[in-house]
């Protein structure tokens, strides 16, 4: 009884710490609401009981970007592409399971480096008006310091129940140089080249719990994806984002490396 209590708490701090960031607020914060299937590559994470609890994009019929803690296990998640209202049945869903779960092999949850993961789908979406591919920077592009960006999602918190219509919302920030981030008057050295940071030196517009696994996008490209924070639309913490371009060639070796061993034996 008591081991199995005991269980059942890890199972409750593991699901807690998979929302590295810190309970303030709960959507996408000094945001607005996004036009009904503006970001058709957007999907949510939900688990097997309906709950969304993190964001991802398409970026193959078959695959989504997400972040590595938004690691739940294959079993308990299900991937909802061409949602809108997160908790109503609108017509335009697809639904699939994963089939595996790719984390990146240099994650790591106590610094949250390389918080990215890709997740293969069981059975490819369908490409039409409401679900499409995001588009991905090239290895090793920069985003320079000021750029606006958007960050996108449902930031659903779960404590508030489910019974509300959570519609997409969307925000602006602009990208803040690693060095300001890295700075004493922040972050103070917790972040690491595989990070980019994005927010406005007055606060007020950031990502939040629930937008994890999200995407950052400049120039119409995934340039980042919603990895932690302390405290949320803090003016002397950005937002902390994945940099999508420096793992733009692992995603392409998981995705298509996996096709070329299955091709292997035909050569
Ligand atoms: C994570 O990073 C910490 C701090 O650098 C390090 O001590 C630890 O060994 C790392 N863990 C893994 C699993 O790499
Ligand atoms: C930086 O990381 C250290 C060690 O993980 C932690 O104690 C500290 O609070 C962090 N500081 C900030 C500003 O995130
Ligand atoms: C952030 O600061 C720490 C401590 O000074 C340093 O080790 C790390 O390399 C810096 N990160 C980047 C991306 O420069």
């Amino acid at each position: 009884m008591t081991s199995l209590l005991m269980c059942l708490c890890c199972v409750l701090l593991e699901l807690m710490a998979v929302h590295s960031r810190v309970l303030m607020q709960s959507r996408i914060v000094g945001g607005h609401t996004a036009a009904p299937n503006s970001i058709r590559y957007l999907v949510s994470l939900k688990s097997t009981s309906g709950q969304h609890f993190c964001g991802g994009s398409l970026v193959h019929r078959y695959w989504v970007l997400t972040a590595a803690h938004c690691n739940i296990g294959a079993e308990q998640m299900m991937i909802v592409a061409g949602d809108y209202k997160v908790n109503i049945f609108e017509g335009t869903e697809q639904y699939a399971k994963p089939r595996i779960l790719v984390i990146h092999p240099l994650y790591n949850r106590s610094t949250n480096n390389a918080d990215i993961m890709l997740i293969k789908l069981r059975a490819p979406m369908v490409l039409n008006k409401y679900v499409s591919l995001a588009p991905l920077p090239r290895q090793g592009t920069g985003v320079a310091e000021g750029h606006v960006c958007r960050v996108s999602g449902w930031g659903y918190n779960s404590l508030e129940g489910g019974q509300v219509p959570v519609t997409l919302r969307t925000v602006t920030v602009p990208i803040v140089s690693t060095a300001r981030c890295n700075s004493s008057d922040s972050f103070n050295g917790n972040i690491t080249a595989n990070m980019i940071c994005a927010g406005y030196s007055t606060g007020g517009k950031d990502a939040c719990k629930g937008d994890s696994g999200g995407p950052l996008v400049c120039d119409r490209r995934i340039y980042g994806v919603v990895s932690w924070g302390n405290g949320c639309g803090d003016a002397k913490f950005p937002g902390v984002y994945t940099a999508v371009s420096r793992f733009r060639r692992w995603i392409d070796q998981t995705i298509y490396g996996s096709y070329l061993r299955c091709f292997k034996p035909w050569r």
